[in-house]
């Protein structure tokens, strides 16, 4: 039941959540809540999300006998009336989201089956009343075309339904996560490893067209021959304060870095482009998807020295942390299986990552990207910047605590200490 709440619980708040249909209805049999006690002859209820007043909310079809009643709730009051349902009211549940469908069977006896697969087809969301869809990116730009995603049409091509995917649910994560963070004037962004660009494109798009935000982007990307071919793109489609410059991530200099040693390093593509390195706002938001290995880690210290309002990555492969379990000869039972060593390399990584974010005062989420079938690469790592006070002592402890169990001498991203 939790497996199902926890599936739930994120796509109410990650924006994956497509629909929900609650069914087998149970008669009055357990039924406390006061929710609950007036629906004496419900037989199904159906949940989707819709906009109002440009909020997300969820919309509920009560389905009666012989009438429908609808509510709208904020994901919060859903997850509570939805959770208050299952266990009170109705035996079957069956969730879709942008990326699985998961179905919750309950038996009569109260055994509880959850089971889960995930969806092949590009999905997406339907937030107008049953009429318009509600697409997150117009493939009809020019730029989906050029960098390969679509068809001269705007149609999705085979080879990219699963780029397709991860763009989407890319958008919605940011757009929920900025919906909590205040900026204010122009939103500088940097997208450290860009690579193609198609999530930096994305990203733009959706935050200048569908959004109207006034931002500056940088993609930053080590490979010349990328940032060339993108900012060929930038330019023929007269995309405004968006650039790719040619840098590594380390010699990156964002504005507000302070220890940066190389700033001279910077190649920038044109000397237009120092208008918007040289800018005197604040880097608003860091964004590294997968970047290699320890290249998270330095965007991250980039993002932190940066002031940055908002720090968003994907990491990549956790070599450097997998080596230092390898060599401290620490036996431990959980790490002698070779996937099970892999899999707590990840969590070590990116919960050190976490909390060394929380020590600059981030308020931090790890959440699940999207299921990618052949990788374990679907994390997103998020820190927020708050003002609330931290207990540094309390985290350099627990860092310490993960450390010493693991036999880990250091975690690249302790280099932030010197
Ligand atoms: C796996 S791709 C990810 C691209 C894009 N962020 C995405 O998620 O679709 C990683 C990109 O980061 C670039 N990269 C790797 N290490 C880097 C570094 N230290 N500095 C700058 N770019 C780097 C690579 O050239 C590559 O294009």
């Amino acid at each position: 039941m939790q497996k199902f709440i926890n599936k739930l619980e994120s796509s109410l708040k990650d924006g994956s959540f497509v629909k929900l249909t609650l069914s087998k209805y149970v008669g009055m049999r357990h039924v406390t809540s006061v929710q609950s006690q007036s629906m004496a002859d419900i037989r199904n209820v159906y949940v989707k999300p819709i906009i109002l007043r440009n909020e997300k909310m969820f919309s509920f079809t009560y389905r009666y006998e012989r009438r429908d009643e609808t509510k709208n709730y904020d994901a919060e009051q859903s997850l509570e009336i939805i959770t208050q349902l299952i266990s009170e009211v109705f035996l079957n549940a069956s969730l879709f989201t942008l990326t699985e469908d998961v179905s919750l069977m309950i038996s009569k006896k109260g055994k509880v089956t959850v089971m889960s697969k995930s969806v092949k087809e590009v999905r997406e969301q339907n937030t107008e009343h049953d009429k318009v869809k509600n697409r997150l990116i117009n493939l009809e730009n020019p730029w989906w075309f050029k960098l390969g995603l679509t068809t001269r049409e705007g149609k999705v091509t085979a080879d990219m339904q699963h780029k397709y995917k991860q763009i989407c649910k890319y958008v919605e994560i940011v757009d929920g996560v900025m919906k909590n963070v205040k900026f204010d004037g122009k939103i500088r962004i940097a997208d450290m490893g860009a690579g193609k660009g198609y999530l930096t494109f994305a990203l733009y798009e959706y935050l200048t067209q569908r959004c109207h935000y006034d931002i500056a982007m940088e993609g930053v990307e080590i490979r010349p021959d990328l940032v060339v071919k993108i900012n060929e793109i930038i330019k023929e489609s007269n995309m405004k304060d968006f650039r790719f410059v040619e840098s590594s991530i380390e010699a990156y200099a964002c504005q507000q870095v302070t220890k940066s040693p190389s700033h001279q390093d910077i190649r920038l593509v044109s000397s237009e482009t120092r208008r918007l390195g040289d800018s005197e706002t604040q880097l608003g938001i860091l964004i590294a998807l997968h970047a290699c290995n320890t290249a998270t880690d330095d965007a991250i210290i980039k993002g932190i020295e940066s002031g940055a309002k908002l720090i968003i990555c994907a990491p990549c492969c956790h070599k450097q942390i997998r080596r230092e379990m390898e060599k401290s000869g620490v036996v431990n039972p959980i790490t002698q299986h070779g996937i099970f060593k892999e899999r707590q390399a990840v969590m070590i990584t990116d919960t050190i990552r976490a909390l060394i974010m929380e020590y600059f005062g981030y308020k931090t989420q790890i959440m699940e990207f999207i299921e990618m079938e052949h990788t374990p690469k679907n994390i997103l790592l998020v820190g927020r910047k708050s003002e609330a006070p931290v207990d540094r002592e309390s985290i350099l402890k627990q860092i310490e605590n993960i450390k010493s169990q693991y036999g880990i001498e250091r975690h690249y991203l302790e280099r932030i200490f010197n």
